[in-house]
Formats: structure tokens, sequence, C-alpha cells
């Protein structure tokens, strides 16, 4: 069995638990027209079969990682109530639930006091930090890397505050001479770190920029959106768990629960150190907020309505595996980590490859080698789509052929970028496929194809 299902009668027994909390309730008389319906979702189920099988080991491209079915359940559950955790009027329980699942995830990062909620994803839980950001350093400048997410430029044009990006070392972290030489102007009001980049899972060097913010004073944010839960594992690079190390020392954090954290799309999460910055969130709903005196999570949070099934998708994953040091949470994060130094060590031994820097994170970057960057490119295409005809999926990313500095001896480089293979091998599953999955791209480099 490829998609799980047993999971369908553990739903039934806690949707009758459910029921039982509404039993005072009269009947609702009426019966849902499921000849009509059927059809239409047998339908839905063929149109769903055109994906790739993002749940399947040999998927191992884009950032995509399958919910965990504890999640998965009681998303599922939730839905019944389908709560709105924008005010405790909407969703009593689930915001709740969402206020202990958010403590938890400050906790991870030492943070004992905080202000935060989630949020639809890392796009929105970037933008509450820069408009905070914007709010306290109003016009100031918001840098970045030219590695970070594309969101913190385009936030910043929504947020009309001046955006700049900054260059980044061979192994795609942020210049740090570069990035001081802007501090120097005074400028600056906000400088984001990225925690794992989209790209390549680099890591900023948070320390030295630590450094920097004593030296010049500014806000720092950590997009943390990918890379967060890494804070968790025990065999990170020394020079990457230097920087998980000071996390807590940031004023925001962006993380995504629905990227590492086993979540169903539409759990991202934004964490403030000081939890002060909620008065820049007043205003007042003549709407809600009255059938409680606590804090409605819609008074510190930019979106209005949010799924509360979300929360109480996270907090279930949460109660099973706890995000601590040593845990099953993290020892399957350490198998993705282990996963992608394996492939890594496996390509750059193989001459028939180029690869990029070693992975900081679970993300690794190579090329099918050729005489030229030009050409590289042209056949990293190719092998994409023979490795797909193979039924291993992969990602393609544009990046600055800087990054495959050791690989690219006797390359003539008659390009800056190269478009190179990416996988981001997020299931710890991965760790077990290794094997398999390096065997599919040794028949593709055997086939003519590439
Ligand atoms: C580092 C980083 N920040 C932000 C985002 C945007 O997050 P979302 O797609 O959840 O809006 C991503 C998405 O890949 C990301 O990798």
């Amino acid at each position: 069995m490829k998609l799980e299902q047993k999971g369908l009668s553990v739903l039934e027994k806690m949707l009758r638990t459910l029921e039982e909390g509404f039993a005072n309730l009269p009947e609702i008389p009426g019966e849902i027209d499921f000849e009509a319906i059927t059809p239409i979702l047998m339908e839905t189920a063929e149109r769903l079969q055109d994906n790739y099988p993002y749940f399947h080991p040999l998927y191992a491209g884009q950032m995509i990682k399958p919910p965990h079915p504890v999640a998965r359940l009681a998303y599922m559950l939730a839905l019944y109530i389908n709560p709105n955790n924008h005010a405790l009027d909407g969703g009593r329980a689930s915001s709740h639930m969402e206020k202990e699942a958010v403590a938890q995830i400050a906790r991870m990062f030492g943070w004992e006091t905080h202000l935060g909620h989630l949020t639809s994803g890392g796009t929105m839980a970037n933008m509450e930090a820069l408009w905070v950001s914007g709010s306290l350093n109003p016009g100031k400048l918001i840098v970045a890397s030219e590695q970070a997410h594309y969101t913190h430029g385009r936030i910043s044009r929504v947020l009309r505050l001046p955006f700049q990006a900054v260059g980044t070392d061979n192994q795609a972290r942020m210049d740090l001479s570069q990035l001081e030489e802007l501090l120097k102007t005074g400028e600056v009001g906000t400088v984001v770190a990225t925690i794992g980049t989209t790209a390549s899972g680099s890591v900023d060097p948070l320390p030295e920029i630590l450094s920097l913010k004593e030296k010049y004073g500014f806000r720092l944010h950590a997009d943390a959106a990918y890379g967060g839960y890494f804070t968790l594992v025990g065999n990170l690079r020394e020079d990457t768990a230097a920087a998980y190390q000071r996390l807590d020392e940031v004023d925001s954090i962006a993380i995504d629960p629905h990227k590492h954290g086993l979540q169903p799309y539409g759990c991202g999460c934004i964490l403030f150190r000081d939890p002060g910055v909620g008065r820049l969130y007043k205003h007042d709903s003549p709407y809600t907020y009255f059938s409680s005196k606590e804090l409605h999570l819609g008074e510190i949070s930019l979106e209005c309505s949010r799924a509360g099934a979300a929360a109480v998708a996270l907090w279930a994953t949460q109660r099973l595996l706890p995000i601590v040091r040593g845990g099953e949470f993290a020892h399957m994060l350490e198998k993705c980590r282990e996963a992608a130094i394996r492939l890594h060590e496996k390509l750059s031994s193989d001459p028939r490859f180029v690869v990029g820097f070693p992975p900081e994170l679970d993300i690794v970057l190579w090329a099918p080698r050729k005489g030229t960057i030009s050409e590289i490119s042209r056949a990293s295409s190719r092998f994409f789509e023979a490795a797909a005809d193979k039924n291993l999926h992969l990602a393609l990313a544009i990046l600055p052929a800087k990054f495959f500095e050791k690989s690219l001896k006797d390359v003539e480089r008659d390009a800056q970028e190269v478009t190179c293979l990416r996988s981001c091998l997020m299931k710890p599953e991965h760790l077990d496929w290794i094997e398999q999955i390096y065997g599919i791209m040794d028949e593709v480099m055997k086939s003519e194809k590439v």
C-alpha cells in the first residue's frame, strides 16, 4: 500500500468521540446526497493522479514532505468542526491548542516568553516580522542575502520599505564584508539571516551577524522557514551548529511546520522574542473578541481567519513527537541530514558528476560533468527528464557556478550561472533509499540520454 488507509478506521472512532461532545443538541434532519457527490469525488481522485509522488522516497526534488498520519487525521477530524482561530468565538479548543503548540516551538528555540502564532505559511510569517521591523524602524533598509527567499524583496515592496540584497560566499551564505559596508551607511533597519536557504539549505553566519548587530544596532530576523527544526539535531557541521546555538538572540523567527514539521500546507509560524511588539497589532474589531477576556489570536495576527485545523494537527503531532533534542522527531531529521551527507559523498567520489559544496542541512546539489558550464546546464535538464522516466523525481535550480567551485577543475567557465540538480532529502526514509536513488542516477548516466 502506498497511500496509508488504516487511519480511516481511527478517524471514524475519533468522530464518534467528537460527536459525544455535542450529544445534547437535537438531531439535524436531512440527508447528504451521496449519489450526486460520489461521481464528482471519484473524478476528483482521478484528477489528483496527475501529481508527482511526493509521499514516496523516490520523490527527491522540491521542498515537499508528506504530513505525518497523526497530523493528517487530526486535521481531518477538525474539519468536521472547521474552527477559525481568529478569535476564541470561532475556535476555542483549537486556539488553546495553537497557543500550546506555538509555545513549544518558542521553547525549542530557548524562549520561555514570546509573542507568536501560526500563519498560512512562511511568506506571511516573514511578512509579519518585516512589518514589525518596519514599524519600529520606519523607512530604513531591509537587508537579506541574494540567496534569501525571494519573498523578502517582494514583501518589502508591499510594505513600501527599501530592500537591498547582499552577495554570498561560495557556500551561499551571506557575505559579511558586503553586509558591513551597508551597515556603515547607517541606513539599515533590519537584517534577515536565512537559516536554511531555499536552494541549498545554507545557514547564514549568525554569530558574526550578531557581532555586527552589537556594533551597528539593527533588528535581526531569522528566516528559519526551512531550517528551523534542525536546531534539534546532533549531526550538524560545527559552523552550522554555531549558528543554531545563537538563534535565541535574534528578534524574530519564522519557521514553517508545513515544511519540516510534518504538517499539511497552511502552517507557518512567526515568533517574536519581545512580547511587547504585540502593541503594534492593536486594533478594534466590532464583531469578535466578546466570548472571553483571554487573548484572542486575531488580536496579534495580521491575518484574520486562520485554519484552526492547522493548529489541531500541529498540537497532535507535537504530542506524539515532542520537538526536543534526542527525541524521535529530532532523530528523523538526523536521518534526512545523514541521507544528504551520504548522497553528497557518493556523488563527490564519482567523476561523472560535479557537486556543490557539502550540505549544511539535507539539500544536495550536483550536475553531470561536461566540458563547459553551458553544457553542464543542458545535461542537467536532460538528466532531470531521464530520471523522471525512471521514477526518480528531482528538482532543477539555476545557481551561481561558484557554488561548484571545488568541482569545476578542467571545466570551461563560459557562464556565471549553472543549471544543476537539487534534491531535498526531507523524508527520513530517504536514508534507506540512497542506494536505490544512486542506482537510478547511475542508470541515467549509462543511458545515452545525458
Ligand atoms: C527560507 C524560506 N523562506 C520563506 C519561504 C516561503 O514560505 P511559504 O512557501 O510557506 O510561503 C520559503 C519557501 O520555500 C523558504 O524556503
